[in-house]
């Protein structure tokens, strides 16, 4: 099976990614291929923070490889904490320290919309190509469940009833922004191995 690096070391992304796409690809991670530096993401946009962190590892290796950046869009907020999400409560912010500012600043805001969009640039063959996902919801007022990671626990997604964090895996994948923006990637792949024979 063809090899490609996925340049993230996030466990839950991972293998979020391999039961998308691990049926036609090998997914190797940063830690797989001994890269443990920290890729500075300066970009302004997901986008340009995705081909930021790719362009990065391909430079360096030559590897086909393909990155992701995600945010969450609150529309309360200008759109805040979107390309900033990692980093909204500081720089070395846990996923619970986000939760509670996102929580405080949405107390008593009765519109809250919010959307997350997934970002993946994949270099291939020495070209780069980008796709998006989206997936619309509402912030809770309160988190609720324990599977995900992130934002899952206060996220609802319009089509059901449930947070992210009450959602098996294969239930989130379905819908999720990183789902839909890896189905697009996984058919432009398949496109391109069925081509290549
Ligand atoms: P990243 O830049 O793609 O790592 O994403 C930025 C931040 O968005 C992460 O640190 C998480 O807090 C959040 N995030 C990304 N993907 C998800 C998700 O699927 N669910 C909940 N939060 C997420």
């Amino acid at each position: 099976m063809k090899e490609l690096i996925f340049v993230t070391n996030n466990k839950h992304k991972l293998s979020e990614i391999r039961q998308i796409i691990g049926r036609y690809y090998t997914i190797k991670s940063l830690a797989d291929i001994g890269f443990d530096e920290d890729i500075e993401e300066t970009a302004p946009d997901l986008e340009g923070n995705a081909l930021l962190k790719a362009r990065h590892i391909h430079d360096r290796y030559g590897l086909d490889c393909f990155a992701d950046d995600t945010g969450l869009e609150v529309d309360a907020l200008n759109g805040a904490p979107g390309v900033y999400s990692a980093r909204y409560a500081g720089e070395n912010a846990s996923y619970a320290d986000n939760v509670s500012k996102l929580l405080e600043a949405m107390k008593g805001e009765p519109v809250r919309t919010a959307r997350f969009r997934t970002v993946i640039a994949l270099i291939l063959d020495n070209k780069s190509y980008l796709f998006e996902g989206q997936v619309d919801g509402e912030i809770l007022t309160e988190p609720r469940g324990e599977t995900g990671f992130g934002y899952d626990p206060i996220f609802r997604p319009l089509q059901s009833d449930k947070s992210f964090a009450e959602m098996p895996a294969e239930e989130k994948n379905a819908i999720s922004h990183r789902g839909r923006a890896t189905e697009k990637l996984q058919s432009f792949l398949v496109r391109e191995t069925k081509e290549a024979k």
